[in-house]
């Protein structure tokens, strides 16, 4: 707020002489315009407009009083002509500002959070999917391009969904190759399929197997499905195993479908996805819940195919086989229509379960499967 010079007469300011008037007008006009600028509402802009223009005892009130009417004789002009000139200029100014408070140019915000629309904007970085998630979206597009659905299943499955109605009996050994984490489920907690669950019968599903059939459960034939999803294993994790991977189940039952059929199709994914010069190759295996079963494999990208790695030493990918095992496969055994109350005699299908890790790691030249999950940015950046 103003000095307050206002309160003295021009005598005891010592101004004597015409000439030092208007030098004492403009530091007051100086005074009152930097209240002005602090005047940012309607609630400070009226005490503005009080301790100047307030009748009784407001600046203008007492430098009439003090300067105009107690001047000398001499200075008497040049103080009328000043305060005139001081009181229009103070009026012009309060004008502007109360437009401004009126129309909201002026909130009653502090400097500090004003916007100042002249600095340089802040860029926020925007994510984009996972690879996997990618990878996911190519398969189910060539799957769902010639017919096929994509259907989901629970990720804590019964061991009769995992094993069971796959005609994996317990005690059977290959229950050994696909160990998994075991839930302990409250007694008596329903499934999904309303069964009651005696404790600790849970498990993380060790394939997305279980959803071939959950889905003839619900579905009649013909069937064409795909399932994508995560499956966990109490594997050691290396080079190309994890504890938790992701699968893509595929499953057609209809009722004459033959071998010719499953391989034809498996073919024109391959092609789709690796396009046509990748080198792959069927070999006899054996799954439970398929028969014939096979595996396929890709050949070894990161030694191309030799089985050797750099300076003679055996490739850590494939481990010297110069072949990737990229998922199992085959006919689907009879005996699993036994549990799904289809007609083994009638109808016949294939099935296949897809490592899709590995086939993201084959397809971007990924030599680690730990790379998807250690959410390192410059990892995922490279697949915007
Ligand atoms: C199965 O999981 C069968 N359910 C596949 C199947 C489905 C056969 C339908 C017949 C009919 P397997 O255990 O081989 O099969 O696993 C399938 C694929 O998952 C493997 O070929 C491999 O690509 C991938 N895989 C297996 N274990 C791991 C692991 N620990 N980490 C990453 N990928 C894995």
């Amino acid at each position: 707020m103003a000095e307050n010079t206002h309160e003295n007469t021009l005598a005891a300011l010592g101004v004597t002489q015409p000439e030092q008037v208007a030098p004492l007008f403009m530091r007051l006009l100086g005074q009152a315009t930097a209240d002005l600028q602090a005047a940012n509402s309607a609630e400070t802009f009226e005490k503005f407009r009080v301790h100047w223009l307030g009748r009784k005892s407001g600046v203008v009130t007492l430098a009439t009083d003090n300067w105009l009417k107690r001047a000398s004789p001499e200075l008497k002009r040049a103080v009328g002509q000043e305060l005139n000139k001081f009181k229009a200029q103070l009026e012009s100014q309060m004008e502007a500002r109360r437009a401004a408070i009126e129309s909201g140019a002026e909130e009653a915000v502090s400097p500090k959070d004003r916007v100042d629309l002249s600095l340089p904007g802040v860029v926020r970085p925007t994510g984009s999917r996972h690879l996997i998630r990618q990878v996911f979206q190519e398969i189910e597009d060539i799957f769902v391009s010639i017919g096929f659905s994509v259907v989901e299943g629970p990720e804590i499955e019964t061991p009769y969904y995992n094993f069971e109605a796959l005609n994996i009996p317990e005690f059977h050994p290959v229950r050994d190759d696909m160990d998994t984490f075991y839930v302990e489920a409250q007694a008596g907690a329903m499934t999904d399929s309303g069964v009651k669950t005696p404790p600790g019968s849970l498990l993380l599903r060790t394939h997305t197997s279980p959803v071939q059939i959950r889905t003839m459960e619900k579905q009649k034939p013909p069937v064409r499905v795909i399932v994508p999803g995560k499956v966990y294993r109490r594997d050691n994790p290396d080079a190309t195993h994890s504890f938790m991977f992701h699968q893509i189940e595929g499953l057609a039952v209809d009722t004459d479908i033959t071998f010719c059929d499953f391989t034809g199709t498996i073919e024109y994914f391959i092609k789709q996805y690796f396009g046509p010069s990748m080198k792959a190759r069927f070999r006899p295996s054996y799954f439970p819940f398929t028969e014939p079963s096979v595996e396929f494999d890709v050949s070894c990208i990161f030694c191309g195919g030799s089985g050797t790695g750099a300076n003679g030493s055996t490739c850590g990918k494939c481990k010297g086989a110069g072949w990737i095992e990229l998922f199992g496969a085959g006919m689907v055994d009879p005996a699993v229509y036994g549990f799904v109350n289809y007609d083994a005699k009638k109808l016949s299908g294939f099935a296949f379960g897809m490592g899709m890790d590995r086939l993201a790691m084959l397809k971007y030249g990924i030599d680690d499967i730990q790379a998807f999950f250690q959410n390192d940015v410059r990892f995922l950046k490279q697949f915007p």
